[in-house]
């Protein structure tokens, strides 16, 4: 088993109505400790990497050590490039072997988002990588990329159907009320409005913004046709909230296998529980192995 493309991971699950998710990761570790809960629960996953943390750790080295853990735990997996509004970025996750890239050109006009999403789907389809991009604005923090509370957008769902007809891009993220982080109320999730896309794309959706979303919210997202669920803040809290308690309860206990092997167990806890919940547990099937 190595890193395959998101694509048919992503059909399959549309098809079946469960979810895929993808984790974003931030380091090296907690590749491996992502794969050995989807393994426990033999579930196929993605692992993302925002472009901070492929600035950090090296596009080939997290390839290397993604092939090296989907081998190790046998797991389908595929390696995404989250949002990423730089072509020559794109390229080379590409070139160093990710299976799946998001050209987020959401903050452009609707013709510039076009033209940029068809600039990557030129690159990336013959070789079988698989596409995302974004309409509307997903509002709060990712990285980089800041999208204030009064700037978010909802995604206009015939302007949905006209993108993906014009790109062919192969995963659509629409922006439908969810936001990057924790939420300070109950996450307002336009479900009308991502029935109504879903009727006029036949791509699988992505919902951005998936920590802290009620599981009932998510289960109704991945019933209209949400297949991938992006999940960050809480996979990284989960982590470093053990971390901290560690040394709150033993501050003098300094060997990091103590604290990280407790990092390791919250956070694969964390990861199991949003697997459960898009109802991927179980589905590693014969044609992904
Ligand atoms: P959260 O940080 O809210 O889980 O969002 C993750 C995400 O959408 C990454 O693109």
């Amino acid at each position: 088993m190595t890193l395959i493309s998101t694509t048919p991971m992503l059909e399959k699950a549309k098809q079946d109505m469960h979810g895929i998710v993808a984790f974003n990761v931030h380091s090296f570790d907690s590749i491996f400790w992502v794969l050995e809960a989807a393994a426990e629960l033999k579930s196929p996953v993605i692992l993302q990497t925002t472009v901070s943390t492929v600035k950090s750790l090296g596009t080939k080295n997290i390839v290397q050590i993604a092939k090296a853990a989907s081998e190790h735990y046998h797991i389908p997996t595929g390696l995404h490039l989250d949002h990423c509004t730089d072509f020559e970025v794109i390229k080379e996750a590409i070139q160093a072997g990710y299976t799946s890239v998001m050209i987020d050109a959401s903050m452009y006009p609707f013709e510039e988002n076009v033209e940029k999403t068809k600039e990557v789907m030129n690159l990336a389809k013959s070789l079988g990588v698989n596409v995302e991009a974004e309409l509307g604005k997903v509002g709060g923090v990712e990285d980089d990329i800041v999208v204030a509370e009064e700037d978010a957008q909802k995604a206009v769902p015939e302007e949905c159907k006209q993108f993906v007809e014009l790109t062919g891009v192969l995963t659509l993220a629409p922006a439908i009320g969810t936001a990057h982080g924790i939420y300070k109320g109950k996450p307002e999730i336009d479900f009308e409005r991502i029935a109504q896309i879903a009727q006029l794309v036949d791509v699988p959706l992505v919902l951005h913004g998936g920590s802290a979303i009620p599981d009932e919210d998510v289960h109704r997202c991945v019933s209209l046709g949400m297949a991938k669920v992006n999940v960050s803040t809480e996979l990284k809290n989960a982590y470093s909230e053990a971390i901290r308690k560690h040394f709150e309860d033993e501050s003098e206990s300094l060997d990091p296998r103590a604290y990280l092997q407790k990092a390791k167990e919250a956070a694969k806890e964390m990861a199991k529980s949003k697997i459960r919940m898009v109802g991927s547990e179980g589905k590693v099937v014969p044609s992904f192995v």
